[in-house]
């Protein structure tokens, strides 16, 4: 973790007096400087437009990005990297899926009880535009994921399971391989918002089964701006693009249009080609690091901040209580204090950089009464020195503010 720092430049910087403590890992990573220089290389060395002009720049574009593809195919254990799009982000891919099924009226959607609004929302406009279903699996009370509410929610109806496999909100990945099983049997396609289990979990799209998959390079040390699509080659012609326009067609007429097979017909107009070799050198970052490492060392400061917090007065972790199944994400509030309060007072006390408020999963908080909370969360940089001054900050408030209910 000590060499690791060396490369996130942000790190070593004064940045409003001392160096941050950037806990903020769930909505954005920081970018080693392997990543910047790689999108500098494109910026510098051939910075063109790829798959389109035959000159020798164009050329070089084309080439990268293939190999991007390639590798982003090994990553996620697809079988072939005709199966990866590259997108904006998660949320792009979520909506290819759900606008871009063909749905007949009446068939149904089955999420879990707290998705992020980027799979919430276009279930919600597809529920209008195509009269489908939605049918939502509660959480179990100890907030894990229950298989047999699964169950019984599944009909032959079932067109679509789409959940997120690791919550942006607790950090709790569900069974993946239980949920494929199940909604396969009953001849539903299944989605996984990996947007949070991609950062830090060795992916195996073929091993799980699942059909589609979406994730945001911006939360595994990318650059912004880009998401990689996972769609399973058999059934790749079925799905329709959200977008249309230039480099998704093969061909039109004054009145007719034919797509390109995928990826092609989802990367419609020009890309974001210095985010696509950034992609490649994030990739290739974590990979050296090792995707087991990256997720015992968050574990290992989950585990430091659940002990050090868990009996404290005034806080309140969300469930599950177990920081063995909260990957490097802590949420929770402080009685008296709301989230955004202490997600201010971390900032400016410490420098202590995270999220508070509902993180785009409103229905959650809404469901159990809560107006948000605060998140921190961790990565491959963050040490158990940050994580201390994290849990004696909080420490200090829940004694100072929870007295006052
Ligand atoms: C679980 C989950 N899904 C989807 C998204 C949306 O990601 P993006 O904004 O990169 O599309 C996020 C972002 O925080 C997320 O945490």
């Amino acid at each position: 973790m000590k060499k690791v720092r060396k490369d996130f430049v942000v790190l070593g910087k004064d940045i409003g007096g001392k160096p941050p403590i950037y806990f903020d890992n769930a909505c954005q990573t920081l970018r080693p400087r392997q990543v910047t220089e790689a999108v500098s290389e494109y910026y510098d060395s051939f910075p063109a437009c790829g798959g389109r002009s035959v000159h020798k720049m164009a050329t070089e574009v084309s080439l990268r990005c293939d190999e991007v593809r390639t590798r982003v195919a090994d990553f996620i254990g697809a079988e072939s990297p005709l199966e990866i799009a590259f997108m904006k982000n998660t949320t792009e891919g979520c909506n290819t899926v759900i606008l871009g099924s063909k749905f007949n009226k009446g068939d149904e959607i089955v999420t879990t009880d707290y998705e992020h609004n980027s799979v919430h929302v276009p279930i919600l406009r597809a529920v209008e535009t195509s009269g489908v279903r939605h049918k939502i699996v509660k959480s179990a009370p100890d907030g894990t994921f229950d298989l047999e509410s699964l169950k019984k929610a599944m009909t032959k109806k079932v067109a679509l399971v789409a959940m997120a496999l690791t919550s942006n909100v607790t950090g709790y990945t569900l069974p993946a391989k239980e949920v494929v099983q199940i909604a396969h049997s009953y001849g539903a396609k299944v989605l996984f918002d990996a947007a949070q289990y991609a950062p830090s979990n060795k992916l195996d799209v073929r091993g799980m089964g699942v059909d589609y998959l979406a994730a945001s390079g911006h939360k595994m040390c990318g650059p912004s701006g880009v998401g990689l699509f996972y769609c399973r080659a058999e059934i790749a012609e079925r799905l329709r693009p959200v977008m249309y326009g230039g480099h998704g067609v093969t061909d039109t007429t004054l009145d007719s249009y034919s797509l390109l097979p995928a990826p092609e017909r989802f990367e419609t107009g020009l890309q974001n080609y210095s985010g696509i070799v950034g992609t490649g050198a994030a990739i290739a970052y974590l990979s050296a690091l090792g995707m087991d490492e990256i997720q015992a060392h968050e574990v290992s400061l989950n585990r430091q901040m659940t002990k050090e917090l868990r009996e404290v007065q005034g806080v309140r972790p969300l469930k599950p209580s177990n920081p063995e199944l909260r990957g490097g994400i802590f949420s929770f509030n402080i009685d008296g204090l709301s989230a955004h309060d202490v997600a201010m007072i971390m900032d400016n006390s410490k420098n202590i950089m995270m999220r508070s408020g509902m993180h785009c999963c409103h229905p959650y908080f809404h469901a159990r009464r809560l107006e948000g909370c605060a998140r921190a969360s961790v990565y491959i940089y963050n040490s158990p020195e940050e994580v201390e001054v994290f849990t004696d900050t909080v420490k200090q408030l829940a004694s100072k503010f929870s007295k006052k209910r």
